[in-house]
């Protein structure tokens, strides 16, 4: 039976992306093209199961095809953001600010313009929540393991610090309206994290008003919808002949999958405090062990010279950067430590030369194992105590997996161990 126009239209209206038809991304779309002749990518706005709103793909990808290309004239730099009403303020901040901080500031500007802003179309589809460490509880980042915590501290103190020094700006400013809205954390608070978890990469020249570090950060629409994998493989790159900002892919992905880009080889850590997300399985996961713990249990063996094996490890910065990295193995400085710590006072007069052989010596095996499983120990009555305060938290959840992270990479470690120690019988 030959099929008609009706049947033809009901099966385009079954097989539409009713994402396509939602009025905030046409309407984004439509401003883009006029303002500075955006080409619609064929990627859709779609919420998934696990990531939430990302981009799904319409046709089928092939590594070397183009994701997606923004034409310079709709990135939001701090080029523009100087040449903008918020362009005075910035100037009188001294010293002068950072990307992020000018950048939020000119979207709060912007927002409070409502439809007026010629970037209302973009600045309707931010999403107003976000799950960063601004936004955690302080009980939640008191019960993170150490080396989230230090991250996240860091991170509160970047944003505290900005907002203080935008705060301080604004103090003698003539226009009440605008210093009510860039002085309320809240406001300042939702600006920081738009910023902080979609600016990309983008060369600009350097200015007297934007602090020299981090000023190559933009905001660019559409391609901000790009949610992130560690397995994706992109190129980005400023194409001087088109003018446009450009991601190219070099995976493959079939008609209707969500498309991907990587924001960098961050560890679950950095995810959480500067996205508000994890990865299960992060292939960039590791741990770090601190000096402390293993000089708390070197306390409790008789390590011979312990005082000037320390002195060592201080003199040459090898109490730092103390990681294992899963598959990637055990970090140079790592290895140091539990080489030193072990070696007699002979070989101790010759340290450089011992560290340079390649083989681990059983009583150095044996010395890790240990200290793995007192940290293990540790880690898990710490995970007992945890289980009570976290239960009622919001983000107590995120906490206890993050802790159980930790145990799993030990545990991963002692596998390690345990087998190499199997062959050295
Ligand atoms: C550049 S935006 C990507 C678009 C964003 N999902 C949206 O709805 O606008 C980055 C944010 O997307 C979310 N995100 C990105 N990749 C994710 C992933 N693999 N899993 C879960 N959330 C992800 C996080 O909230 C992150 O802060």
């Amino acid at each position: 039976m030959a099929k008609g126009r009706t049947w033809r239209q009901r099966k385009r209206k079954v097989k539409a992306d009713p994402s396509l038809f939602d009025s905030k991304y046409v309407h984004l779309l439509k401003w883009m093209r006029a303002t500075d002749n955006f080409k619609p990518p064929s990627l859709s706005p779609r919420v998934f199961p696990n990531t939430g709103r990302g981009l799904m793909t319409v046709k089928p990808l092939q590594p070397g095809d183009v994701l997606i290309s923004v034409p310079a004239g709709l990135i939001i730099t701090t080029t523009v953001v100087l040449d903008s009403d918020v362009s005075s303020l910035i100037k009188r901040c001294n010293p002068p600010i950072t990307a992020q901080a000018a950048l939020s500031v000119f979207l709060l500007a912007e927002r409070a313009k409502s439809s007026d802003s010629v970037w209302s179309s973009y600045i309707s589809m931010l999403p107003l929540e976000f799950d960063t460490i601004t936004n955690w509880e302080t009980e939640a980042v008191d019960a993170l393991p150490p080396y989230t915590s230090r991250l996240a501290q860091k991170s509160l103190k970047t944003f505290y610090d900005a907002y203080a020094a935008i705060s301080q700006c604004c103090c003698a400013l003539d226009y009440p309206y605008l210093t009510s809205v860039l002085t309320c954390k809240k406001n300042f608070r939702w600006a920081w994290n738009v910023v902080n978890t979609r600016c990309v990469y983008f060369e600009v020249p350097t200015s007297p008003y934007i602090e020299e570090s981090g000023k190559n950060c933009a905001l660019i629409p559409y391609l901000d919808l790009l949610n992130h994998s560690p397995d994706a493989k992109v190129i980005t790159e400023f194409n001087k002949v088109t003018n446009c900002f450009e991601i190219l892919t070099l995976d493959s992905y079939r008609k209707y999958d969500q498309v991907f880009i990587k924001y960098g080889p961050h560890n679950n850590s950095e995810l959480l405090v500067e996205y508000g997300f994890i990865i299960p399985d992060n292939p960039h996961n590791f741990y770090e062990f601190s000096f402390d713990t293993i000089r708390d249990f070197s306390t409790c063996l008789d390590i011979a010279c312990f005082r000037q094996k320390e002195e060592i490890l201080e003199k040459y910065n090898l109490k730092k950067q103390l990681h294992y990295l899963g598959d990637a193995g055990i970090s140079w400085n790592l290895q140091s430590v539990l080489h030193i710590l072990n070696m007699s006072w002979q070989e101790l007069n010759c340290w450089e030369s011992c560290l340079s052989k390649k083989e681990w010596p059983p009583e150095v095996l044996e010395f890790t194992i240990n200290l793995v499983k007192f940290i293990m120990d540790k880690h898990s009555s710490e995970l007992q105590l945890l289980e009570p305060r976290t239960q009622k938290l919001k983000y107590g959840e995120q906490v206890r997996r993050l802790w159980q992270e930790e145990v799993n990479i030990l545990n991963e470690m002692m596998k390690e161990l345990n087998s190499e120690k199997a062959l050295n019988l």
